[in-house]
């Protein structure tokens, strides 16, 4: 059996090709199916004349997403999307397909939610997925080329890995586990065995906010650096971040068309990225009119305001001690700041990436965890990693789904995971 991106190695012979049955246009005594099978799209073209009655009668008849074999001859055809055509002898039918749910015309989100197991197959949910899969081959590449070691980490933990505020706590006979927020605590555990490591997984947040960036079960890719500081850590994000995206402009031109992303855009994303201290960004965005003030979040819409000064992402470092999770190393320069980094997306599509440089020192880390009112039990083994040659390092965590959103250009980050789980979504 052939694939449909091979055809041009096929010209003037007769192959069999199986694929779902795209769409099915007749005019009088010509028909033509659009096959496609995952690897693309092929027209086949039938001729009532040249056909047997049952052939014809079959191919007229076939509904939407109909698995079907098809055999015929490949013939050039300049006005077909990838320069060939099938001329149809013989059909078979595979699978039926009655009734298709989704038909070309519009549906509402809810309904092509419900419906995601089948909306997959639509063009524009292939385009997205496929650049997906592109960065996250990009990821491995980036990281083997430069030597890290991967490292699995747990789904079930017993130790909270950024906040209470947003766990999934589930029974493990009898205790409490907590699925993962981060694996970040775990890859700073390998860090002394293999120096630079990444894991690379899915991460779960109990988040109640309905917005378009956010995800309850969302994958992360999380570096982490021996002997790296908040600079470095910096430097090496910009690096990362402009070749994903270079990837996917190199490998996925076809699906960024396709998606009309505005490609200029993106061949602008080299390094060195701006970079604005936290205190600097409030004050411009309160220039702006924002009434945030020095100690607080840097919110949805803020970061939308920031990013609207920059073609770049933007890195917006330093932030307040409150607002950032324990393991962040105080800033020595100001100890009401954390050494960390958030990078923001241009265009509005948010923070892309959170980092920091970890704190060391066992005594101001033990500090922060009663700070944070977190039960110390549970960090035992973390504590160990400050008492058992600690050393400087930083790391960060990119968020797959909020990236690739942004290089796709579609706004919500949901269309960018095959079954995205949302706070009102289980199903499918
Ligand atoms: O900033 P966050 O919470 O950082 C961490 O989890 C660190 N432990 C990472 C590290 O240093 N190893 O999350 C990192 C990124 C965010 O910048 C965002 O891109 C993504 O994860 N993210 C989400 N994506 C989708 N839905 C959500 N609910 C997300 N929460 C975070
Ligand atoms: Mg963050």
């Amino acid at each position: 059996m052939v694939l449909v991106k091979d055809l041009s190695r096929y010209e003037g012979a007769e192959v069999t090709l199986a694929g779902w049955v795209d769409q099915l246009r007749i005019h009088g005594k010509v028909a033509f199916v659009v096959v496609r099978d995952g690897t693309g799209y092929v027209q086949n073209v039938l001729v009532k004349k040249e056909l047997p009655g049952e052939v014809w009668d079959l191919a007229v008849s076939l509904s939407q997403e109909t698995c079907v074999e098809v055999t015929g001859v490949v013939r050039a055809e300049p006005r077909s999307p990838g320069g060939y055509e099938m001329g149809l002898a013989t059909l078979r039918v595979l699978g039926p397909s009655p009734e298709y749910p989704i038909q070309p015309k519009e549906h509402g989100v809810e309904f092509l939610l419900d419906h995601r197991h089948l909306w997959l197959r639509s063009s524009q949910q292939r385009a997205g997925l496929r650049v997906r899969s592109e960065v996250e081959q990009a990821i491995h590449d980036f990281l083997y080329e430069r030597d890290f070691v991967r490292v699995d980490t747990p789904i079930l933990t017993g130790s909270i890995g950024e906040h209470a505020g947003t766990l999934f706590t589930t029974d493990y006979f009898g205790e409490d586990a907590y699925l993962a927020q981060t694996g970040q605590l775990y890859v700073e555990a390998a860090c002394p065995a293999f120096r630079n490591v990444y894991c690379f997984g899915p991460t779960f947040r109990a988040e109640k906010s309905k917005t378009r960036r956010h995800l309850t079960e969302f994958w992360m890719v999380e570096p982490e650096l021996a002997f790296v500081d908040s600079q470095g850590n910096m430097a090496f994000q910009e690096e990362f971040v402009s070749y994903l995206v270079e990837r996917a402009l190199e490998r996925c031109r076809p699906e960024l068309e396709y998606l009309e992303r505005d490609l200029s855009r993106l061949e602008k994303v080299k390094p060195p990225f701006p970079r604005v201290s936290y205190t600097e960004a409030v004050a411009r965005l309160q220039e702006k009119g924002s009434r945030i003030q020095w100690g607080q979040d840097i919110g949805g819409a803020d970061e939308t305001l920031l990013s609207e000064d920059h073609d770049l992402p933007v890195f917006v470092y330093n932030y307040p001690t409150g607002v950032k999770a324990f393991y962040m190393k105080e800033n020595p320069q100001d100890p009401s700041t954390v050494l960390c980094d958030d990078l923001i997306a241009p265009e509005g599509y948010g923070e892309i990436i959170g980092g920091s440089q970890r704190e060391d020192d066992l005594d101001r880390l033990l500090a922060r965890i009663h700070e944070e009112d977190l039960p110390v039990e549970a960090y035992a083994w973390y504590l160990d990693l400050r008492r058992y040659g600690s050393f400087p390092h930083s790391g960060f965590g990119l968020g797959l789904e909020r990236t690739v959103a942004w290089i796709t250009g579609r706004r919500h980050i949901r269309e960018m995971i095959a079954f995205p789980r949302l706070i009102n979504r289980l199903y499918p």
